[in-house]
């Protein structure tokens, strides 16, 4: 393991830093947008009715809640509440700004600054928990999915999504091989990246009836030096930029964009996904 102390990947800090990137790029229809639809069309009924509680855990600048906003807004069956809660108070704050200027009339949206992996809600609390690209960043995975079932009801649906391998995010891992001669071996960054992990680890933690789907996402590239000087930013990226001298950062970066522009012209670049539902029996 390369990092000493708590890896980057795990410090509020860090998700801190990013929140107001995530505040542009990151909202309904940003990168995270389509998955989100997808979980939501396939874990909530079109004919549901009455009153339904929804958990959006480690919700970071909005992207589920809005689209639950969206979807349901038009079926007056229903009433909702969403509790968010991330534990990046940078984020939360970017959570609250979005969530105001959009209105939910059948909808209570309530934000917490809250660790999720030690849920603050009472048990059987939720008939829906999700946790779109968030709980794969949590220090202890099993604690998150734990706390996460503790708080559904019983015949409650869990919905969560992790990162894969595609040609986005493989160019980095490309690039930092390319650059220090051997594969990536500090903390794992793309945790549940494989459908039997997603599925173990929900089997694991107490959840049946598990279904995964695979997702692949084109990413809107304005230019590929801006999406890495974005990127790179980010927690996962930044655990592995940081790792490198001054002048593997710079080769490592124009490995990178040089293989975002062979994909950019060639096809698209991608990133992809897999979204998991399941129950709590
Ligand atoms: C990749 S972002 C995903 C945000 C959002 N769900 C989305 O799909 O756009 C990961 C989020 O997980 C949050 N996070 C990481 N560890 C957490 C923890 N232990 N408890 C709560 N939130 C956490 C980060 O602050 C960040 O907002």
């Amino acid at each position: 393991m390369i990092q000493k102390g708590i890896p980057i990947i795990f410090k509020k800090e860090s998700w801190d830093s990013i929140a107001k990137f995530y505040g542009a790029d990151w909202l309904k229809e940003g990168v995270t947008g389509q998955q989100c639809k997808e979980i939501i069309r396939g874990s909530i009924p079109s004919n549901s009715q009455g009153y339904i509680k929804i958990l959006d855990n480690a919700c970071g600048t909005g992207s589920l809640t809005l689209n639950i906003i969206e979807i349901l807004a038009p079926n007056s069956n229903i009433k909702f509440t969403i509790d968010a809660c991330d534990y990046s108070p940078k984020m939360v704050e970017q959570f609250d700004r979005h969530i105001q200027s959009f209105p939910s009339p059948n909808g209570t949206i309530t934000s917490h600054v809250m660790d999720g992996q030690n849920l603050e809600f009472p048990d059987e609390t939720f008939d829906y928990a999700y946790s779109m690209f968030g709980l794969v960043f949590f220090a202890s995975i099993d604690k998150g999915l734990q706390s996460m079932n503790r708080v559904l009801k019983s015949g409650g649906t869990i919905g969560i999504s992790s990162w894969s391998y595609g040609n986005f995010i493989q160019s980095f891992y490309d690039g930092y091989k390319e650059v220090t001669g051997h594969e990536w071996n500090g903390e794992d960054l793309l945790k549940l990246s494989k459908h039997n992990e997603i599925k173990g680890a929900l089997e694991k933690n107490g959840f049946v009836d598990i279904k995964t789907v695979d997702m692949t996402t084109p990413i809107f590239v304005e230019s590929t030096k801006g999406l890495f000087d974005n990127y790179i930013k980010t927690p996962v990226f930044l655990s592995m930029f940081e790792t490198l001298s001054p002048e593997q950062a710079n080769l490592f970066e124009k490995i990178v964009i040089d293989k975002f522009d062979s994909f950019h012209t060639s096809s698209r670049i991608t990133i992809n996904s897999i979204i998991a539902i399941a129950k709590k029996p």
